[in-house]
């Protein structure tokens, strides 16, 4: 039974398909030419991370396919319910990349509070020329520990930054529709201390929050979290960060938002117009970029690909012909 990590596998999750009698391949099929590829070579089972899209059109075109498979988090590249519906498996793995899109969150904060980003961008120009200047420039830093982060959806990821910005003494308070009434849980020495995180409406949470990070399922259409009106009710010079998905930030808010100084910086690993987001966005002077990757751990794809091969063997599949 053949399988087409189109996005790859770790190693880890390819082994663990193979020895238990999967074919997987992980050369990467260009989009337009998916659906052939899949009713050519036979595959039963398709694995794709973000950049691969399952859409209906795919789906009809696939009558053999069995499964589709969401490397991470997010499902909006796939058409789930028209999937299901038809009679595959769809499935992701919700819970592995947790930490390491927290701790990109992390380094994030602390990035930003520090100005790293643009001071990366400047030493290898002109610090050898502008040192004292450049020194004076990014001279007014500010600590993290007890300033207010603010997160805005609060599951796993969310709580996974709780975790951690609690660990280095901020304060935290959290925003979600459907608010989980359960500790956050702080590993202090190997221990889980439990920790309770005040819930706030968002207009409450926009008007105390230092700093705020993003952790919501994509906006469907709907209107992004953080348009002009809500940016306009955070305290001024607050800090941004978005590693949820492009359009929960309305970017040209966001860039009016940075030149009147409402927010004092940003950082962001998801964008509208992936893989081509804008160039005046992306060129901004106080904006701290990535290119998707908060789930890119060795660690987490790690997880992801062994929590791809369990489920794809829960599946119990049997070849259509044997
Ligand atoms: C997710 O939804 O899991 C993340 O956005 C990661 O996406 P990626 O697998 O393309 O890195």
């Amino acid at each position: 039974m053949k399988i087409l990590a189109n996005d790859g596998i770790s190693a880890a999750g390819k082994a663990k398909l193979e020895a238990n009698g999967f074919t997987v391949i992980t050369t990467n099929v260009a989009q337009d030419q998916l659906a052939a590829a899949i009713n050519n070579e036979g595959y039963i089972g398709l694995l794709v991370r973000s950049a691969t899209t399952a859409r209906k059109e795919l789906i009809d075109a696939c009558p053999n396919l069995r499964f589709i498979g969401r490397g991470g988090v997010g499902m909006d590249n796939i058409d789930v319910a028209y999937a299901r519906e038809k009679g595959l498996d769809v499935f992701n793995t919700p819970a592995s990349s947790s930490q390491s899109v927290a701790e990109l969150v992390m380094a994030q904060l602390f990035n930003l509070v520090r100005t790293v980003y643009d001071s990366n961008r400047q030493m290898p120009l002109v610090g050898a020329t502008e040192f004292k200047a450049l020194k004076k420039k990014y001279g007014k830093g500010m600590e993290l520990r007890g300033k207010t982060l603010g997160i805005i959806g609060f599951g796993r990821i969310g709580r996974a930054v709780a975790s951690y910005a609690l660990g280095c003494g901020m304060k935290v308070v959290a925003h979600d529709r459907t608010p989980l009434d359960a500790p956050v849980m702080v590993m202090v020495n190997g221990t889980p201390i439990p920790v309770e995180v005040e819930h706030l409406e968002l207009d409450a949470l926009l008007g105390v929050a230092d700093l705020i990070s993003l952790h919501v399922p994509k906006q469907d259409g709907g209107a992004p979290v953080l348009g002009s009106q809500e940016l306009a009710k955070c305290k001024k010079g607050v800090f941004v960060i978005n590693t949820a998905r492009g359009g929960s930030i309305d970017e040209d808010a966001l860039l009016k938002a940075l030149d009147s100084g409402q927010v004092a910086a940003a950082g962001l690993d998801v964008f509208e117009n992936e893989p081509t987001p804008r160039e005046d966005l992306l060129k901004h002077p106080r904006l701290s970029l990535t290119p998707h990757i908060g789930a890119a751990t060795v660690e987490a794809q790690d997880r992801i690909g062994e929590e791809l091969a369990d489920t794809i063997m829960a599946l119990n599949l049997t070849p259509v012909n044997g």
